[in-house]
């Protein structure tokens, strides 16, 4: 009998969709260059501009504010690099303040590259969150001065779900005069998105979140909003981002967020109920469990829970030799067993760190995989914890 595998990581990267797979296979072979003048480029631009025009249907932005760039960390390093920039050849020059306002628990692509902003001397401030993952406003009101040049502040959390309000924050930031960027490549295609309602000037998202291929994001900048290229060269995306459109990786985005449109609605209440269940059932058959993230103001499939004496790389391991796909915070990109900076920021004490998975679901996953998972995840958590002489002591 052939093994029954679950794929609950669709944080991490999710299957293409078949419309997708089909969109590409129809454009394998347009080998035009979008910047040639002859039929074969004017036929590719016709299709990347065609796409352009979805993605900024999706967010509610215009075409011209849509720049295609090769991945989320791309986008968000080319938003953030605009504080660093001097160069008087950018389209709008630099951001008035020089300052940078995040969060603790953003993505790896922000805290390195400002981490990086700060060895060049831009002041960088991390916002606190509490249990749930919010950040917290008033800091917020507090940070933001003249002197800030950018806010950046992710929409909805990678690890542990949490959507921030982002009404409430864009304008804290614009009655202080500040820009305000979001890495909304978790909740784009997953909650609805709208650029004006939000308040954004600058938003980024990615294409293999949403059931389309790797290595395809975009990033949306507001009309007149500065701007600085991270890569220079030719004049494609009108000369803000230098290098060959990706056609096939553009093409796919484009039909990734058609689809988005028609299945994001039905889907995020399916996975909501679902993610209900998972979490009743955990909180049923498992003692001792913590789940990380806001109750209700949360990614529909996201689920982050907190085993007390079992660590998440072994219980991302077991899971595994039963065919199921988690993730745990730690590890995952850097290879380290460090606990998850994200755990960390919510105040869990560094036991509970080590002790959380994240469970993402999808539009593959089924009511049938969380019972799978409601029968296998107690064995594996009590098989761990009855190795753990730590655990045991406190019983
Ligand atoms: C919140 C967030 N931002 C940015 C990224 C990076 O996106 P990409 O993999 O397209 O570079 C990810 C990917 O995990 C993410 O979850």
């Amino acid at each position: 009998m052939e093994k029954r595998r679950v794929y609950f990581d669709n944080n991490a990267t999710t299957p293409l969709h078949p419309g997708v797979k089909q969109a590409i296979m129809e454009v394998l072979d347009v080998h035009g260059n979008p910047s040639s003048l002859h039929a074969f480029g004017r036929h590719a631009r016709m299709l990347v501009e065609e796409a352009r025009g979805k993605v900024a249907a999706f967010i509610g932005a215009k075409p011209d504010e849509i720049l295609f760039v090769g991945s989320g960390s791309e986008g968000n390093n080319t938003i953030l690099s605009i504080l660093n920039s001097q160069c008087r050849m950018c389209e709008y020059n630099t951001c008035s303040g020089k300052e940078l306002v995040t969060t603790k628990i953003e993505h790896p692509c922000i805290m390195e590259t400002s981490k990086c902003l700060a060895e060049r001397g831009i002041r960088v401030t991390y916002l606190d969150v509490d249990r749930d993952g919010k950040v917290d406003l008033n800091q917020l009101r507090d940070s933001v001065t003249l002197r800030t040049g950018l806010v950046s502040i992710m929409m909805a959390n990678n690890e542990i779900g949490t959507i921030q309000d982002m009404k409430t924050i864009s304008r804290i930031v614009h009655e202080r005069g500040s820009l305000f960027h979001t890495d909304a490549v978790q909740a784009v295609g997953k909650v609805p998105v709208n650029v004006d309602e939000l308040g954004v000037d600058f938003l980024t998202l990615s294409g293999h979140k949403i059931y389309g291929p790797k290595g395809i994001g975009a990033v949306y900048v507001r009309k007149n909003a500065p701007f600085c290229p991270l890569i220079r060269g030719g004049h494609q995306e009108r000369g803000r981002r230098a290098g060959t459109e990706n056609t096939i990786g553009i093409v796919a985005l484009g039909r990734a967020v058609e689809l988005r449109a028609s299945e994001m609605a039905d889907e995020e209440k399916r996975l909501r109920r679902m993610k209900e269940a998972l979490r009743k059932g955990i909180a049923e058959k498992i003692p001792d469990v913590h789940f990380v993230g806001h109750p209700t103001d949360s990614l529909p499939g996201t689920l982050n829970v907190s085993f007390e004496g079992a660590e998440g790389e072994a219980i991302l391991l077991y899971l595994d030799l039963a065919g199921i796909a988690v993730s745990t915070g730690s590890a995952c990109a850097s290879g380290s067993l460090d606990p998850s900076h994200v755990i960390l920021a919510t105040g869990l004490p560094v036991e509970c760190a080590h002790g959380s998975i994240r469970i993402s679901m999808g539009r593959e996953n089924t009511f049938d995989d969380v019972d799978y998972m409601l029968t296998v995840l107690p064995d594996v958590i009590g098989r761990i914890r009855s190795m753990s002489s730590a655990y045991a002591r406190r019983q």
